[in-house]
């Protein structure tokens, strides 16, 4: 995978990011999609707008809960399929402006991020149940028929998002991605092209009016060795919704670490979602589950930054390598079943194994094990203490003198294209 060698390449250098999903549906605390999904009339709906007052609301508390989770990046959803507006846009009423709470808060989350240092990542969909022009004819995420009284217009709907994407890129400083939502299968260059010219440096996923720069894998992480293409996993933290659910069904911590680690080690990033409070706030069910990720993701941090993926150096399932200079990391995405694993074919014995959950070395031996009988000998990695382990994913670090010089001393290379 080619780094772009401008200013895109922030993505390949900031690899974890916070997803936020929140707007007027988090005051019944359903799901982002209440009004297609219940359904919930339009005209009830929009009585939510006077009941949208997150006079709790800090930026700064949530860049402490992201940073506690060893992100580095935050992208929220200016505009979600329900149209509503979450900074004082100029070309519609609908919006956090005209709420009891009147302020903009994508401006003060920018202010905090900008001064704290952490990149901001826009999300707008393409669906809108709520403009006048916009496309409602039952497509994918879109209301079965147009509200009434509305007069649906590509043309006008397009000069509307381009109004508005021009807002999103010139007022809020630097933007460092912008996430359409929900392709529409129309292809509208001067949409990204506007985004680029306005914003040099930024990152547009694939799910716009045209080709992006990466892709976005969503509540899965594909299979494989490595992704061949910048690639960005996303997921929350609950499975039913992404905007604050008030009874949501929560994802293991080990069922997102595992996630985490499967996406990084083949060379993507991962965007971890919350959905705030109607009160602005972070539930402190959200916020557990992101610090717990962060105390791990601390901990083994270091197996995917600056990192390459070198899972082809191995034939086994079980696990995924990472390489770094002369240091191979051994990722267990899926439960370690025993305590060693062989890692063949590798045969070059490292100068040290570490195990970075616990700091704790680890025994690593080239040597042939009874149930591959008459095999060559190959790398083992043992004496794992998986049982103190089952909450979490492990990572090994494997330390040589000269990698290169092992792996060719060994019969195999590194013919890795992955550049990182
Ligand atoms: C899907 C959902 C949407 C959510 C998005 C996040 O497209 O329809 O509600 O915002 O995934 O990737």
């Amino acid at each position: 995978m080619q780094r772009f060698n401008d200013g895109q390449d922030w993505f390949f250098e900031k690899r974890f990011g916070m997803f936020v999903h929140w707007g007027l549906y988090a005051v019944p605390a359903w799901h982002e999609q209440i009004q297609w999904r219940r359904p919930m009339a339009k005209a009830d709906y929009v009585k939510l707008v006077d009941q949208f007052n997150p006079t709790a609301f800090d930026p700064d508390a949530w860049l402490d809960v992201l940073q506690g989770a060893g992100m580095e990046y935050i992208c929220l959803t200016t505009k979600h399929h329900d149209g509503f507006c979450m900074w004082d846009t100029a070309f519609t009423d609908y919006k956090i402006t005209n709420t009891p709470y009147g302020k903009d808060v994508l401006a003060m989350l920018a202010e905090a991020c900008h001064r704290r240092g952490v990149r901001l990542c826009l999300y707008y969909s393409c669906p809108d149940w709520h403009h006048p022009n916009s496309i409602n004819f039952g497509g994918d995420h879109q209301l079965d028929q147009p509200n009434p009284g509305d007069e649906p217009d590509l043309l006008k709907y397009v000069a509307y998002v381009k109004s508005q994407i021009t807002e999103l890129c010139t007022q809020f400083g630097e933007i460092s991605a912008f996430f359409w939502d929900i392709p529409p299968k129309i292809n509208i260059p001067e949409l990204n092209a506007t985004l680029r010219e306005l914003q040099p440096g930024i990152m547009i996923n694939d799910r716009g009016f045209g080709p992006g720069d990466y892709s976005t894998p969503e509540r899965h992480v594909p299979t494989g060795k490595a992704f061949s293409s910048p690639t960005e996993a996303c997921q929350s933290v609950g499975r039913q919704s992404w905007g604050y659910r008030e009874d949501e069904d929560y994802f293991s911590d080990l069922h997102l670490m595992q996630s985490i680690d499967r996406t990084m080690a083949m060379g993507g990033n991962y965007l971890l979602n919350v959905g705030p409070k109607a009160d602005g706030t972070i539930d402190d069910g959200n916020a557990r589950i992101l610090a717990e990720i962060g105390r791990w993701f601390r901990t083994v941090r270091e197996s995917y930054y600056e990192a390459r993926p070198a899972s082809h150096l191995i034939k086994n399932d079980e696990c995924l390598l990472t390489r770094k200079e002369n240091s191979l990391y051994a990722h267990f995405p899926k439960p370690l079943m025993s305590s060693g694993v062989v890692l063949n074919p590798l045969t070059c014995q490292p100068r040290r194994a570490t195990l970075l959950n616990t700091g704790a070395e680890v025994r690593a031996t080239v040597e042939t094990v009874p149930s591959w009988c008459r095999s060559e000998p190959y790398l083992r990695i043992s004496r794992i203490p998986i049982n103190q382990l089952s909450t979490e994913v492990p990572v090994i670090r494997l330390d040589f003198d000269d990698l290169d010089q092992a792996l060719a001393n060994a019969g195999g290379q590194d013919g890795n294209e992955y550049i990182f």
